[in-house]
C-alpha cells in the first residue's frame, strides 16, 4: 500500500497524549497542509488559532464541562461530571479552526448559498491537518464539543479575527502509549452504489 493510503487508514482519533510539546517545525508542516485543502472558488476562508497556553486550555475545559453538566445537555452530563474527562485529552496543542463568514464569490448559484462554503472548506482543511499529523507521527482529534465554549463570552480570549466564526478544534500531540496502534472503529460497508 502506498504511504498516503497507509496514512489514511492508520489515522485514528487520538484521546491520550504525552505532555511533551510538538516541535514548531511539525506544527508548521501540519498548518501548511491545512492551507493546501481545496475550497469553494478557492476562497481559502479559514483561520487557525494555535493554543499552547495551558491556563487557557484549562479554563476552556472547565467552561465546556460546566455547560455539559446543564440539564438541557443530558447526553453530555456524564462526561461533564467526570473529573477524569478532559475535553482536549490533555493535548499540548489545540487548533481552533474558524471560517470567514464574509467570503464570497463572483459566481453565486441561483437561489442557493452553495458558492460560499466556509464550514465545508474548513472541514477539508481539518482532514488535511489530521492526515499530515499522522504522516509525521503526531496524534490528533477533531473536536465538536468545543462549540460549548464558542457560545460563551469568554470566546473573546481566542481573538478570532473579525467576521470569522469558530467551527471546530483539533488537538495535536505525541500519542500516549495506550493509543499507539489502536484499531479503527468498524467501517460501514453498505455505502456504495454503482451506475455503469
Ligand atoms: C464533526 C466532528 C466532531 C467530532 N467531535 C468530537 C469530540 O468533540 N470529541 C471526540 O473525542 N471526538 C470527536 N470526533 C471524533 C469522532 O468521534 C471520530 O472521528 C469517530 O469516532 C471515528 O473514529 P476515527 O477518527 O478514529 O476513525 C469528532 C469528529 C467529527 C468529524
Amino acid at each position: 500500500m502506498n504511504e498516503v493510503l497507509k496514512t489514511i487508514k492508520n489515522r485514528r482519533s487520538v484521546r491520550q497524549y504525552q505532555a511533551e510539546q510538538i516541535k514548531d517545525v511539525e506544527l508548521t508542516t501540519i498548518l501548511e497542509a491545512a492551507s493546501y485543502a481545496p475550497s469553494g472558488h478557492n476562497c481559502q476562508p479559514w483561520h487557525f488559532t494555535v493554543i499552547q497556553n495551558k491556563d487557557l486550555l484549562n479554563l476552556m475545559n472547565e467552561k465546556i464541562k460546566e455547560q455539559m453538566r446543564l440539564p438541557q445537555h443530558e447526553w453530555a452530563n456524564k462526561m461533564g461530571e467526570s473529573s477524569r474527562f478532559n475535553v482536549f485529552y490533555e493535548a499540548p496543542t489545540v487548533i481552533i479552526v474558524s471560517g470567514d463568514e464574509t467570503a464570497s464569490s463572483p459566481l453565486p448559484l441561483a437561489g442557493t448559498n452553495f458558492h460560499y462554503t466556509p464550514l465545508v472548506d474548513c472541514a477539508g482543511a481539518i482532514v488535511n491537518m489530521m492526515l499530515a499529523a499522522e504522516s509525521i507521527g503526531i496524534g490528533s482529534c477533531w473536536l465538536g464539543l468545543v462549540n460549548f465554549f464558542f457560545a460563551l463570552p469568554e470566546t473573546e480570549k481566542l481573538h478570532i479575527p473579525e467576521n470569522y466564526k469558530p467551527f471546530f478544534a483539533v488537538t495535536l500531540g505525541y500519542k500516549g502509549e495506550k493509543v499507539i496502534g489502536q484499531l479503527a472503529p468498524k467501517r460501514k460497508t453498505d455505502i456504495i452504489s454503482y451506475i455503469r
